[in-house]
């Protein structure tokens, strides 16, 4: 039989054309090594400790009981009648089982989710921000907050050269950013956030962006995250409202990323929501500046990334084009089922006098707190090493330390082809097990890395442990150095972690 695709050729260019992240290089090298030590290959680890992704189960974190309860009983209706689960969680799964139809999670939903959580989420958005309405009508749970980027991306794109769509992103940016702009046929026009000021949104940087963007493509949206991956800078409402104004003036779509709304944890900071402050700005914006908003279950406090579901809220969309969107979604039929319960649950938890109330508010403080001590532990241990230097974060699971590398890894990695950062995780992950993200490609000139702290404490304090044998002073020897020193300074002063983990 006559192959469809018998060379690289004929594979699909956008496809082709889909830029990984250095990510995805870092996790190549990570599956070679753990198959080693599966194998037994001698090496000179036992265990990996991966602190690059945003996947907090993964890295140890637990889950929230009260979300596995209910799923669990959702999945395996006879237990409706054990007692020994607490009662509410068996009425939330059992009014939960009767909003699926067939009373199933096994059956379909509608392609926007099922009505009932639709319901929930606007619920919640509206208490959330103390009354602004929220209707139902204007939600989309889709299987993932990623899933529905792409939705919105694909419906904005297209045209050629100078007319293919433009969206302006962060720089730095979510790993996945550029790959998602590829894949939908999106141009990236790239924006710099202000590192001297912790990474802050600069309207002057928004407009150069857009300014020089113009005659290479159209640009006709701006994606933000807030609090930002990677940088944990959380916007005030004054920059909120310069960008709202920004927007109306150049008349963008606003794209808003808010999946880390739960993981504020600098002193006197509070997540407010650019929906919020756009209802309470000029009656002329309120009622024309076009924004989707994207929230997720891959959010800090419930984390369950692995289930794939998000949910976006467009405002002021006209109805025709939120059709389309709803016929993209029917592509992939629906979000999973499980997934949309446990959204229910994360965003209407119990309430005070509910059996589960006190579980769910110990282990979501226990979170919030262990963000918190990890973010400023790492902060003081990163600011300490010679050659980096790191902006304290105000929410969201990342650092963003800047690296400054030694000139011979910089020319090794010159010869290798790499970016200086992608080499220096190479090198910890081969040296140090450990695997931490790279920054953005240095395209900003500065390499950086990207660590996930949202890991229990003990996983932290294993990241920077001293290695038994440091190498030589090769440039690899330096990266250990850095490591060396941190763990000499701080780790061995009886200063043990009191992380709410151990
Ligand atoms: C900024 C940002 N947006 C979206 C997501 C992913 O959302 P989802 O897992 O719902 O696709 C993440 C990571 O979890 C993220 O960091």
């Amino acid at each position: 039989m006559q192959k469809q695709m018998t060379s690289l050729q004929e594979v699909n260019p956008r496809v082709r054309g889909i830029r990984l992240s250095s990510q995805s290089g870092l996790h190549s090298l990570t599956e070679n090594i753990t198959k080693d030590i599966i194998k037994g290959t001698p090496q000179s680890f036992k265990e990996l400790i991966d602190v690059s992704l945003g996947d907090p189960q993964r890295a140890g974190m637990k889950p929230i009981s009260f979300v596995r309860q209910v799923l669990a009983v959702c999945l395996c209706p006879e237990l409706l009648s054990d007692e020994h689960l607490p009662l509410d969680v068996r009425t939330r799964a059992l009014r939960l089982l009767e909003a699926c139809d067939g009373e199933s999670v096994g059956s379909y939903t509608d392609s926007s989710g099922l009505p009932y959580i639709r319901q929930t989420i606007a619920k919640f958005i509206m208490k959330r921000d103390e009354g602004v309405p929220a209707y139902a009508k204007n939600i989309f749970i889709s299987s993932g907050a990623q899933r529905a980027l792409m939705v919105i991306v694909k419906l904005l794109s297209g045209g050629e050269g100078r007319f293919q769509t433009g969206v302006l992103i962060p720089q730095p940016c979510p790993h996945k950013l550029l790959p998602l702009l590829d894949e939908a046929g999106a141009l990236a026009v790239p924006y710099q956030l202000i590192e001297e000021e912790n990474w802050a949104v600069d309207t002057s940087e928004l407009g150069r962006a857009l300014t020089t963007s113009r005659g290479r493509c159209e640009p006709r949206a701006i994606y933000i995250s807030n609090p930002g991956n990677p940088t944990g800078h959380l916007q005030d409402r004054k920059s909120i409202e310069k960008v709202i104004e920004f927007v109306a003036s150049e008349r963008l779509l606003l794209l808003i990323d808010e999946v880390y709304q739960d993981s504020v944890y600098a002193p006197n900071r509070e997540f407010i929501s650019y929906k919020k402050v756009l209802f309470e700005m000029d009656e002329h914006l309120r009622d024309t500046v076009e924004m989707v908003s994207f929230h997720s279950l891959s959010c800090a406090c419930v984390a369950e990334c692995g289930l794939r579901t998000g949910y976006m809220e467009v405002v002021n969309m006209d109805p025709g084009v939120m059709h389309f969107v709803d016929t993209m979604l029917c592509t992939d039929i629906n979000a999973p089922v499980t997934g949309q319960i446990a959204l229910d649950l994360m965003l209407s938890p119990p309430s005070p006098g509910d059996p589960s109330y006190n579980t769910f508010v110990h282990e979501t403080l226990l979170t919030r707190a262990t963000l918190a001590q990890n973010s400023q532990r790492a902060l003081k241990l990163l600011n300490d090493l010679p050659g980096m230097s790191c902006c304290p974060a105000m929410g969201g699971i990342y650092l963003y330390p800047r690296l400054d590398l030694p000139a011979e890894i910089k020319e090794q990695a010159n010869r290798l082809g790499l970016e200086a950062d992608v080499l220096y995780c190479q090198m910890l992950l081969e040296e140090e097990d450990l695997i931490i993200g790279a920054g953005d490609n240095g395209t900003s000139g500065s390499h950086h890395l990207r660590l996930c702290i949202l890991v229990p404490p003990d996983t932290l304090e294993k990241r920077f442990c001293l290695p038994e044998h440091p190498p030589p002073s090769s440039p690899a020897g330096r990266v250990t150095l850095f490591l060396s020193q941190l763990n000499q300074d701080e780790l061995h002063e009886g200063d043990e972690p009191d992380g709410p983990w151990d």
